[in-house]
């Protein structure tokens, strides 16, 4: 029997991922930063790509090379993600959001470097826009898979998070078990209840993951 790989079930599908930390300037040498290793979305991003899907990769600031095979667009802030996010969401049949998006930007950024002498800065922040939730809500949205990374109440807070953000699957999982780890252990929610998966390497956990969404869509379809 072929396996997944050899049978391509992402085969036609353009799909459009965040992935990592996005960093909002305070100043020209300083920011503020989510903990993200970027790891799981490389690893999903590779994953459909090996499924066959032809894959656009949104990344924040992660240090890691591109995965061959796929596009990648560099990012800093959670707006230029945004952008770069609205501005393919029309060419995507599926839109996975694994990027650790800051929610909040800094209203007065400094134009220079801030100098110790001037006092402690006071930070005025403002809320990001939720990239996931505005392409869930396009008249015409791709598939959307998000992810929930928790401290506690993983079931409760995820699927409050899929219901929310209309997502059709959400990914949960615990932030203490995922941040920059090789492995991960998640549950995955959709409309048809809670897949806990065993703790795998983060290889493994992308490609659980595709061949979850690989058949949701198949139902979609048909
Ligand atoms: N997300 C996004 N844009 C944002 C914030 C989050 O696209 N501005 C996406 C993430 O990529 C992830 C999902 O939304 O797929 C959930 O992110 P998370 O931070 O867990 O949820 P929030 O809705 O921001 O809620 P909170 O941080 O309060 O738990
Ligand atoms: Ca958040």
């Amino acid at each position: 029997a072929l396996g997944l790989f050899e049978r391509k079930q992402l085969a036609g599908q353009r799909v459009l991922i965040t992935a990592g930390p996005t960093y909002e300037p305070i100043d020209t040498v300083r920011g503020i930063t989510n903990i993200s290793s970027g790891k799981m979305g490389y690893a999903l991003a590779r994953a459909c790509r090996d499924a066959g899907a032809e894959v656009t990769l949104v990344s924040g600031p992660t240090g890691m090379p591109a995965p061959l095979g796929l596009a990648r667009i560099d990012v800093q802030s959670a707006r230029e993600m945004y952008n770069a996010v609205l501005a393919h969401a029309g060419q995507c049949d599926v839109f996975i959001g694994v990027a650790a998006v800051a929610d909040y930007r800094v209203k007065n950024r400094a134009e220079h470097k801030i100098k110790k002498g001037d006092g402690a800065p006071a930070l005025e922040l403002e809320e990001n826009p939720d990239i996931l939730a505005t392409i869930a809500a396009l008249p015409a949205a791709p598939f959307c898979v998000g992810f929930a990374a928790e401290s506690q109440n993983l079931i409760a807070f995820a699927d409050a998070k899929r219901r929310r953000k209309k997502l059709p699957l959400l990914v949960a999982n615990l932030a203490q078990h995922a941040m920059g780890a090789d492995s991960n252990e998640v549950t995955l929610l959709d409309d048809a209840g809670e897949h806990p998966l065993p703790s795998m390497d983060k290889a493994d956990v992308a490609r659980a993951i595709v061949q979850h969404l690989a058949s949701l869509l198949a139902q979609t379809k048909n």
